[in-house]
């Protein structure tokens, strides 16, 4: 077998997983929820999340990926020997290819939307009406709709195409710099407009009766799309990695960027939308809606309103290829297809998977299931079903199941320093990733089921139930066939 391509350096590699975690769930999600859900106190509760369970679990899969050196399937199998466990990691391979067909529609307005501001169409919209008019009218247009969907994919595909050094590797060490800089550009531009103090006082100011349960459980699950959890996206990319990286400080890094771009975006959008008197409550529309309205209105708004699209699209894109490449992985490694068939036919089935999603916001917009369109359903089966489920699933497999002191020997290399006269850090992070880690996430699943709950009739419940069940027992068999 060809030998495993590796990355460049720890750098590239930090450059690529933040890249990964780093997309329009950053830009684009967390500032409408943080919006939704109140502001700071949110924020505050999604930090907790992120650091409680998300690093545990970063940590988790990036040592999974470099220990087996494989595709998410291939690291189960190579872990446990089991059927089922090998059948976890085949349901990461099945989310992203379910993620990466609606992610790459989102990314298709965005990448319409740079070309609106090229051609400075926003200074026309006056009013938060016609900025959503607008915005309807082009994504009802299925022509539009495709064309975008189209390019973007194809730029993801031309990416994964090349590899992992020449491709993904190179591509972010080019792009992210580029998008920490914009970010830079737009939040300092935010902060001068006149009256972006109210913007600042809505991130920073909290307002604690505005904690739900909801919106606890809503800070979790966030926490797992942002960083590219539950699926096997940092797995894969952790098996290009050798024993020598420093897989605590790497993940510390990456969550640590993740969060900061997070909340350069909450800056430069809150400020820009306080500034002008606008909905911070926009909902998913916020950036596209909202923000046009912004840009049109400000000087200088041309130039900033193509720089936030830029920055959206390049942001999407980091993310997408590491979709992609979690699904080539499993050809490449797995059924021993070369990248280049893998990219060219795999790519091309998410695609086609993808069009009804593209196409549920025009042709396909009467569609639906329970009320939910083709999109609705993709996103929810992935985000709230695969992930969660996911991230549980490897929590305990890496804590319980391959068991904690392997892994712990296996952390070790590259980490000596780290650990060495710090036998506390070893203890909490056991503590997390065996009990507080697998404890919130089945929370927030159970929380997922539960909107299933209200969607779909009641027979369709108990089957959620017993699929739980089976999961269970089956741990607990695997568990007692290993120990013969
Ligand atoms: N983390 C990406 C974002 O925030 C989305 C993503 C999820 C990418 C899962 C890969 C895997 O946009």
């Amino acid at each position: 077998m060809a030998k495993r391509e590796h990355w460049g350096s720890k750098f590239g590699f930090v450059l690529a997983a933040s890249g990964s975690a780093i997309g329009l769930g950053n830009i684009w999600k967390f500032p409408y929820i943080a919006g939704e859900n109140g502001g700071a106190a949110f924020i505050f509760v999604y930090l907790i999340c992120i650091a409680i369970v998300g690093l545990p679990v970063v940590v988790a899969e990036i040592l999974m990926g470099r220990t087996t050196q494989r595709n998410p399937v291939g690291a189960f199998r190579k872990l446990s020997g089991s059927k089922f466990w090998t059948a976890i990691g085949g349901l990461g391979v099945l989310a992203g290819f379910i993620i990466l067909s609606f992610y790459t529609v989102i990314a298709g307005w965005s990448l319409g939307y740079m070309i609106e501001a090229l051609q400075g169409n926003f200074s026309a919209l006056g009013t938060a009406e016609q900025a959503s008019n607008h915005f309807n009218s082009l994504v009802g247009d299925p022509t539009w709709m495709i064309g975008f969907y189209t390019i973007f994919f194809v730029f993801t595909m031309a990416v994964v195409f090349l590899g992992v050094k020449n491709g993904i590797e190179k591509a972010s060490k080019i792009m992210m710099p580029v998008l920490f800089v914009i970010l830079i550009i737009l939040m300092i531009k935010g902060i001068s407009l006149k009256g972006s103090g109210e913007g600042l006082a809505f991130l920073w100011k909290p307002d604690w009766a505005k904690i739900t349960r909801q919106s606890v459980l809503i800070a979790l699950g966030h926490a797992f799309f942002t960083l590219s959890l539950g699926m096997g996206a940092l797995m894969t990319y952790g098996s290009y990695l050798n024993k020598k990286t420093n897989i605590p400080k790497a993940a510390m890094q990456i969550v640590f960027l993740d969060t900061l771009i997070a909340i350069m975006a909450g800056v430069a959008i809150f400020t820009a939308v306080f500034a002008t008197g606008q909905d911070p409550a926009g909902g998913p529309g916020l950036i596209f809606n909202t923000l046009t309205v912004v840009f049109g209105g400000m000087t200088g708004g041309y130039v900033f309103g193509l720089l936030f699209f830029v920055l959206l699209t390049v942001a999407a894109l980091t993310s997408s290829i590491s979709l992609l490449e979690v699904v080539v992985a499993y050809f490449v490694d797995e059924r021993r297809w070369s990248r280049h068939r893998a990219v060219l036919v795999l790519g091309s089935l998410v695609f086609l998977f993808g069009i009804p999603s593209a196409l549920s916001f025009n042709l396909l917009a009467n569609v639906t299931y329970n009320g939910m369109t083709f999109f609705d359903i993709a996103d929810f089966i992935a985000s709230n079903v695969l992930l969660p489920l996911g991230g549980l699933l490897i929590a305990i497999f890496v804590a319980w199941i391959w068991g904690f002191d392997k892994a712990l020997i296996e952390l070790k290399h590259g980490a000596e320093n780290v650990f060495k006269d710090r036998s506390w850090l070893v203890g909490i992070f056991k503590v997390f990733l065996k009990y507080i880690a697998p404890v919130m996430i089945f929370i927030v699943f159970l929380h997922s089921v539960g909107l299933l709950e209200s969607a779909i009739e009641q027979v369709k419940n108990y089957w959620i139930i017993i699929i739980l069940v089976i999961v269970v027992l089956v741990i607990i068999i695997s568990r007692n066939r290993k120990k013969k």
